[in-house]
């Protein structure tokens, strides 16, 4: 019986040190140049879209197919996502050339996933991605209306895509001041980022300058 026991503990040990060895030996290439292997790809797909799916709410979008809601996300899309995403006819940034794993072309997708697992994915994030989490800075209302948009991805007309392109929505700031009124401090910091982006924006070239004003940190 004492044999057996110390048998087991034995046993139990060797393994958990041998894949601590293993790690030790930096024999994994954690290096984002580096592409996942099949079976890596195979079970992390698996493991996201299991996450997603257990915890994604089941409701329907509550602005589906509301013209003002599309118009609003796509705001933020062309704030937020597009950077990383792209559009049609819209190329990504550059840096998001060399995230792994890449950003998919959400036109695409987007279709794999319903409503409340589009809005749970960019509230929350898919961690040791790229992918952000936005909940941290976007209200529910917010987040739904860039679900809204996403639906209409594969469809833009000729004027979004401009829009997008350009970065010359008329009249449109990607502005949260409406939806954090209970935040005064969070929207002070957001006008002050805002007035920091204009006139670089008003240059049309720089997209980035919105999705700075984004960032908690700046606030
Ligand atoms: C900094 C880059 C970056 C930004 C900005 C970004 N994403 Fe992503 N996103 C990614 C990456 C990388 C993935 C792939 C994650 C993976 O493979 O599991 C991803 C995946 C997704 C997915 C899951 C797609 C799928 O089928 O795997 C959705 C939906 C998504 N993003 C939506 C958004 C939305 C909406 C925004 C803007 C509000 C956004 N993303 C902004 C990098 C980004």
């Amino acid at each position: 019986m004492r044999r057996f026991f110390w048998g087991v503990v034995v046993t139990l040990l060797i393994l958990i040190a041998l894949p601590l060895v293993l790690l030790g030996t930096g024999v994994f290439n954690m290096a984002a140049t580096e592409g996942p292997g099949a079976l890596e790809t195979t079970l992390a797909t698996w493991t996201v879209d299991r996450s997603v799916k257990v915890r994604a709410p089941q409701e329907i979008s509550p602005v589906k197919d509301d013209p003002a809601a599309v118009e609003a996300g796509m705001v933020h899309y062309r704030a937020m996502c597009l950077q990383c995403h792209g559009a049609q006819d819209v190329q990504q940034h550059e840096f998001a050339q060399g995230l792994n794993p890449p950003p998919p072309d959400l036109a695409a997708a987007g279709k794999d996933w319903s409503d409340g697992e589009l809005f749970w994915i960019t509230k929350h994030g898919i961690r040791m991605t790229g992918m952000p989490a936005f909940g941290k800075s976007h209200s529910d209302e917010e987040i739904w209306q860039i679900v809204a948009f996403l639906r209409k991805l594969d469809n833009l007309s000729a004027s979004q895509v401009a829009a997008l392109r350009e970065g010359e929505e008329a009249g449109h700031h990607h502005d949260h001041d409406a939806h954090e009124a209970g935040n005064q401090e969070a929207v002070a910091g957001h006008d002050e980022a805002a007035d920091r982006a204009e006139p670089r924006e008003a240059g049309g070239e720089d997209r980035l300058s919105e999705v700075e004003g984004e960032t908690p940190y700046q606030r």
